[in-house]
């Protein structure tokens, strides 16, 4: 079965308790069940991973190749900062697609900027969790149209 790989970045294991005006009510158990809900209509499977830390996400966008055939990716704060992350995403062939549950553009000026975006298959902000959902669908007719193999 093929498999796309959802990580999620620091703080959005507080969601529905984190400033839910911005983030909305839904935890992130509600996020991975969506994601996981709308893989499976298409005959694909999901990974999920959370962390806090900034290495951890490096870690696991450069083990995915050969896990997964894409990643769903919401960065949170490292999306404004972090080199790091963008460098692994330039360096694995697996299409990334970065997400933010808010309209991160109607936000500070420091979150207008994603260090990510330029190396990222596609960007999905501000439709809420159901972002997640969008992203999901619009990867998965990525690598239908790719061609790309299972868990490659
Ligand atoms: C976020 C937006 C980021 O600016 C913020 O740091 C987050 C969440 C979002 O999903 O809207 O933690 O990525």
């Amino acid at each position: 079965m093929k498999r796309l790989l959802l990580i999620n970045g620091p703080n959005l294991n507080m969601l529905g308790k984190r400033e839910p005006d911005k983030y909305g009510h839904q935890t992130l158990a509600d996020v991975v069940q969506l994601v996981k809900d709308t893989a499976w209509e298409q005959g694909y499977e999901v990974e999920t991973y959370q962390s806090n830390h900034e290495g951890d996400l490096v870690d696991q966008i450069q083990m995915a190749e050969g896990r997964a055939a894409g990643i769903i990716l919401n960065p949170a704060a490292y999306t404004h900062t972090s080199i790091a992350i963008r460098d692994a995403i330039s360096a694995t062939t697996l299409p990334v697609i970065e997400i933010h549950i808010s309209n991160v553009h109607n936000r500070e000026d420091f979150r207008h900027h994603s260090m990510l975006a330029p190396v990222c298959a596609g960007q999905i902000v501000g439709f809420g969790i159901d972002g997640y959902r969008l992203a999901a669908l619009g990867l998965m007719k990525k690598i239908e149209k790719e061609g790309r193999t299972a868990n490659e």
